[in-house]
């Protein structure tokens, strides 16, 4: 692809793509014909270049839409927003789930990473490649490939296929969730925000029954019925949104120079809703059911519903999985119905101030893996004098072995919403951006359509709640980039340049997205925000630990009996966790738990009693990172497992600082040296490793280069897994019910 203009055109289709994402052009400047007139002088060049943050997105419609991006697309993209093409290559090359090449509409994305490879992957693939040929063929229309981790680890192994060009993935398999739920028509659809306290309050009449699959009664619905089941759009684009500037705030922030006019683009933007694409996720796969989906993943059966991916749904005691199994995802009244929107009623109540007084008192601590406490986060951005400050939610999920947020966003879509309303109104933000995991169709469906019912009834908009606080909730989808999970790398892939970190100082809370004020935070750190409020700060507090305050929630997998997402109180010990979810499989043996996923440290069979809270692994010299326990037993190949985690590590650095950019590929390379050798054969490589990890650790940038060493050095130092012998492991500890010993059920 040369790097400036060509003479390369867009299609009729992608041209189509393109304009049905940013809107037709005005002016020739903007791709189309120049007018005489425009030859002279040009208008529009610095409205397209504010607009720079809609790259992704238009590169998202053409790739949904063609299944590729090609050189004429490209350019007309660049054109549009005044981008010079290298830096568009650069962007759309960033992301894995592009392709700049003509490739099939279907694509077929097989996990490989740890918790897949655990269960079978490797055997799934040569089975493919039997079927379908070698992974990046094209047979029968159809590319397989093979994937990190599809945060689908509950259902290793797995595969996610994806058809370009097809009506939407709610033509197919639509469950309840996927639908605009009925209008109440006692509570119309309110637009202008008027709904009170007491409304919302007060008209959970009905309480529904748990969640329904059955049929959605569409009368009452707002917009023209859409024969594909769509969200409407009422309220998405129309004169009621924020951007009008309906509230004074909202005005103010759209006056600043500095604030790029995209960043006020429609919120739930079109590529999260009008996206022409399929879906299908296939877990546990084998080779025919992968093939299955992959020929037509437009009629694939629907997925199991959100509550399989918790053994516990609807037991007692749950505080942030309370609602899993027990909601309607789809609706709105069914959320007010089981105390939805009471915590943005007591926020209210509270003030701003008053909401970070108790978040900080309950102690809350970020679950996306860094462990910062959020309270301190909010009250820094809060107090910034700048007057736009924005909230992003990180749901970018892409460390291996995690799916906690897949889980709350399919399964409990308002409580997110409902968080970010509330954390936008601590920091003084009018707008949060949900940065979506590329890879979660049915994720970004339920959360588009809850954020649209929400803005329809007055819960987002120009006036939330009618309480005079203007917040609107933007989806921006990644596109296949671990690293766009770094909370300064999401800053730049949402506004159109390549998703790489950036030096900090300046932290986000000072100078975030578009260079504002910003509060980054996990979807779980946030829903944990609703039983500070409902509850009052000391009684949230008084669960757990003193340092480590609340519930957490587990990502169980890998050679485990009961996969899934687990809720304790922080203290638990991680046998318990072990035993909960049923230990290894009947006749095996643990090996060894990878704690935090493939940035996090492995522990041996004999410390199943560490402390699951920050201080107690951290004193254990592990983390809980993300949340991920991967339970690996003795058929696990430990070396194995080392060089996928370096695999991940070398593909996925942005390469932008030489420590990361060449650690990670030396560290792959001595761990394929070593891949069949112990003791003296491999002290070599194992002092080169820890060179080159000492650099690693000291020298990187961001978290990745930081920790990329990190689950190697614990595998070596803790489990001595190129010393022969495993420390710890020994003769069988078993009991029949020890979980050690594949005795629990
Ligand atoms: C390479 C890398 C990937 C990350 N991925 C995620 C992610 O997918 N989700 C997340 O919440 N945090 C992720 N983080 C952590 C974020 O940078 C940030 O700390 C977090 O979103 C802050 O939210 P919290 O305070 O609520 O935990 C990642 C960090 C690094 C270094
Ligand atoms: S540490 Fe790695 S991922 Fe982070 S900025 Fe440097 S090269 Fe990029
Ligand atoms: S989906 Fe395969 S490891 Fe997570």
């Amino acid at each position: 692809m040369d790097l400036r203009f060509t003479d390369a055109k867009p299609t009729d289709e992608e041209r189509a793509a393109v304009d049905a994402c940013l809107g037709a052009p005005e002016v020739g400047w903007e791709g189309g014909e120049r007018t005489a007139e425009e030859l002279r002088w040009a208008r529009g060049g610095h409205a397209a270049r504010a607009r720079r943050d809609q790259l992704l997105p238009a590169l998202h419609a053409v790739n949904d839409r063609v299944g590729w991006i090609s050189e004429g697309a490209l350019d007309y993209v660049c054109r549009r927003l005044t981008v010079p093409p290298a830096e568009g290559y650069g962007v759309a090359s960033f992301y894995a789930m592009f392709a700049l090449r003509p490739r099939p509409a279907r694509v077929l994305h097989v996990c490989t990473d740890l918790a897949c490879a655990a269960r079978g992957s490797a055997a799934l693939t040569g089975a493919l490649a039997e079927l379908l040929g070698p992974p990046g063929g094209a047979a029968g229309g159809v590319r397989w490939q093979p994937s990190p981790c599809l945060g689908l680890c509950e259902r290793a192994p797995a595969a996610l296929a994806i058809q370009a060009g097809e009506q939407g993935p709610q033509a197919h398999g639509t469950d309840a969730a996927d639908l605009a739920d009925p209008v109440d028509p006692a509570h119309p659809a309110n637009l202008t925000g008027s709904v009170g306290p007491a409304g919302v309050a007060g008209t959970t009449d009905a309480v529904h029954p748990p969640y329904r699959t059955g049929p959605v009664d569409r009368s009452g619905l707002t917009g023209p019925a859409d024969p594909r089941g769509r969200v409407d759009r009422a309220g998405l684009t129309g004169p009621a949104h924020p951007t009008g500037s309906a509230s004074p705030a909202t005005a103010a922030d759209e006056a600043h120079p500095a604030h790029p006019a995209g960043a006020h683009a429609p919120a739930g933007s079109a590529d999260a809703e009008t996206a022409p694409y399929c879906t299908a996720v296939v877990g546990p796969a084998t080779a025919g059911t992968a093939e299955l989906a992959a020929v037509a993943p437009c009629a694939a059966p629907e997925e199991p519903p959100a509550a399989a991916a918790v053994p516990q749904a609807g037991q007692d005691g749950l505080v942030l999985l309370r609602r899993i199994g027990r909601v309607d995802p789809a609706d709105l009244d069914d959320y007010r119905a089981q105390g939805g929107y009471s915590a943005l009623r007591r926020a209210f109540a509270l003030g701003p101030a008053g909401v970070i007084r108790e978040v900080l008192d309950a102690g809350l601590v970020g679950r996306g893996g860094a462990a910062f406490p959020t309270g301190r986060k909010w009250e820094a951005t809060a107090g910034r004098p700048e007057r736009t400050h924005y909230l992003v939610c990180n749901a970018d999920e892409s460390e291996p072995g995690t799916f906690k947020d897949r889980v709350l966003m399919e399964g409990d879509p308002y409580a997110l919403v409902e968080a970010m309303t509330i954390a936008g109104y601590a920091v003084g933000a009018h707008r949060g951006y949900l940065y979506l995991r590329g890879e979660y169709p049915r994720a970004l469906r339920r959360m588009a359509h809850a954020i649209g019912r929400a803005r329809a009834r007055g819960l987002l908009g120009p006036d939330v709640l009618g309480q005079g606080y203007a917040f609107d909730i933007e989806i921006r989808r990644g596109a296949g980039a671990y690293i766009c999970g770094e909370e300064t790398a999401i800053f730049n892939s949402i506004e159109g340049l390549r998703g790489e970190p950036r030096s900090k100082p300046p932290f986000p809370v000072e100078r975030g997205l578009f260079g504002r004020p910003t509060a980054v935070n996990n979807v779980e750190t946030l829903v944990n925000v609703l039983p500070i409020l409902e509850r009052g700060a000391a009684a949230y507090a008084s669960v757990g630990t003193a340092q480590s305050t609340g519930t957490k929630l587990f990502c169980v997998s890998g050679t485990v009996r009961r996969p899934g997402v687990y809720e304790l109180p922080f203290g638990a010990s991680l046998r318990e966790l072990v035993e909960l979810s049923g230990g290894v499989p009947e006749g095996r043996r643990l090996r060894a738990v990878l704690l935090g996923g493939a940035a996090g440290a492995f522990v041996r069979p004999d410390e199943l009693d560490i402390p699951l809270t920050f201080e107690g692994t951290r004193a254990a010299g592990a983390t809980l990172g993300s949340g991920v326990v991967l339970l690996l037993d003795d058929t696990v190949e430990l070396p194995r497992t080392l060089l996928r985690i370096a695999e991940f590590f070398r593909d996925e650095s942005c390469g932008q600082c030489v420590p990361c950019r060449v650690g990670t590929v030396r560290q792959e390379e001595a761990l394929h040296r070593i891949k069949d050798l112990t003791g003296a054969a491999a002290a070599g490589d194992i002092a080169l490793l820890r060179e080159v990890g000492a650099a690693m650790r000291d020298a990187s940038i961001c978290g990745l280069g930081q920790t990329a060493w990190n689950a190697v050095e614990s595998a070596i130092d803790r489990l001595g897994v190129y010393a022969g012998a495993l420390p710890g492991s020994g003769p069988a500890a078993g009991t029949p019910a020890d979980p050690v010993d594949g005795g629990v059920r």
